[in-house]
C-alpha cells in the first residue's frame, strides 16, 4: 500500500507531517495534566515532547502495525492546534483514530473537522473497512466527538485499564466504510 498523501486540507484546517518548529507548542499543551488526564502516561517532560515530535516527524506508514500522528494547523495561520492519530491495526482493513487539541483550540469544531479528514484518508485513500476509537468512559468530550462523527458505540469494557490511580471503563466506538459513505 502506498504512503499517504499530505497535507490533508479540510474547510478550515491543514493536517500535515510534524516538524521541529512544532515542539514548543506541542510541549505547551502536552505538559498540562489536564491534557494528559485521558492519555496514557503523565504530563510530558520537555525531553519526552522532543522524542514524540521527532518520532511523529519521521513516520513511515506502509504496513499493518504502522501509525501516523499528524499536526493540525489552521489555514492561513501557522501554529500547532493539536494532533490526529491514525493506526493501521493488524487484521484486514482495520484502523484506529485518536485526537488531542490544545485547550485554546477546543470548542470550535476543529477536532470533528480534523477527524473527518482522517476518516476520509482511512476509507478513501487507504481502503480501510472499519475504523474504531477507544476511550475512557469518563472522557465525555471524546465520546461526543465519536457520536458527532457518526461512529457507533460497540462495546463497554468495564474496568479494562488501571491508570491515573483508578480503574477505567473503556468505550469502543467504530464506523464502517459503508456507513461513512452513506452518512447523512
Ligand atoms: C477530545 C477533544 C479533542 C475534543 O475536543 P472538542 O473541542 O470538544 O471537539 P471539537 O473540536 O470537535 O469541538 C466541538 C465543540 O465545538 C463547537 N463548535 C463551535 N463551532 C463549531 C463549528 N464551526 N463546527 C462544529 N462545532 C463547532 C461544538 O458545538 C462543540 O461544542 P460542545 O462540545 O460544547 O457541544 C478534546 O477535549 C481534547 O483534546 N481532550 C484532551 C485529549 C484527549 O482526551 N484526547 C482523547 C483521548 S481518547
Amino acid at each position: 500500500m502506498p504512503d499517504i498523501t499530505l497535507p490533508i486540507r479540510t474547510e478550515r484546517l491543514i493536517l500535515r507531517r510534524f516538524e521541529g518548529r512544532d515542539l514548543d507548542a506541542f510541549h505547551g499543551y502536552h505538559s498540562m495534566p489536564e491534557t494528559a488526564r485521558f492519555l496514557p502516561g503523565p504530563a510530558k517532560t520537555y525531553t519526552q515532547s522532543m522524542e514524540r515530535v521527532g518520532k511523529y516527524a519521521n513516520f513511515v506508514f506502509e504496513k499493518e502495525g504502522d501509525w501516523v500522528c499528524l499536526a493540525i494547523e489552521a489555514k492561513g495561520s501557522a501554529g500547532l492546534l493539536g494532533e490526529m492519530v491514525l493506526k493501521w491495526l493488524p487484521g484486514r482493513g482495520q484502523g484506529e483514530a485518536g485526537w488531542t487539541l490544545a485547550p485554546g483550540a477546543r470548542g470550535k469544531g476543529y477536532a470533528t473537522e480534523a477527524a473527518e479528514g482522517v476518516l476520509k484518508l482511512g476509507f478513501e485513500e487507504l481502503g480501510f473497512h472499519r475504523i474504531e476509537a477507544r476511550l475512557d468512559e469518563l472522557n465525555t468530550a471524546s465520546a461526543v466527538l465519536c457520536e458527532r462523527l457518526g461512529m457507533r458505540l460497540e462495546a463497554r469494557l468495564v474496568d479494562k485499564w488501571h491508570y491515573k490511580g483508578q480503574w477505567a471503563t473503556e468505550l469502543v466506538y467504530s464506523i464502517l466504510e459503508k456507513e461513512w459513505r452513506t452518512r447523512g
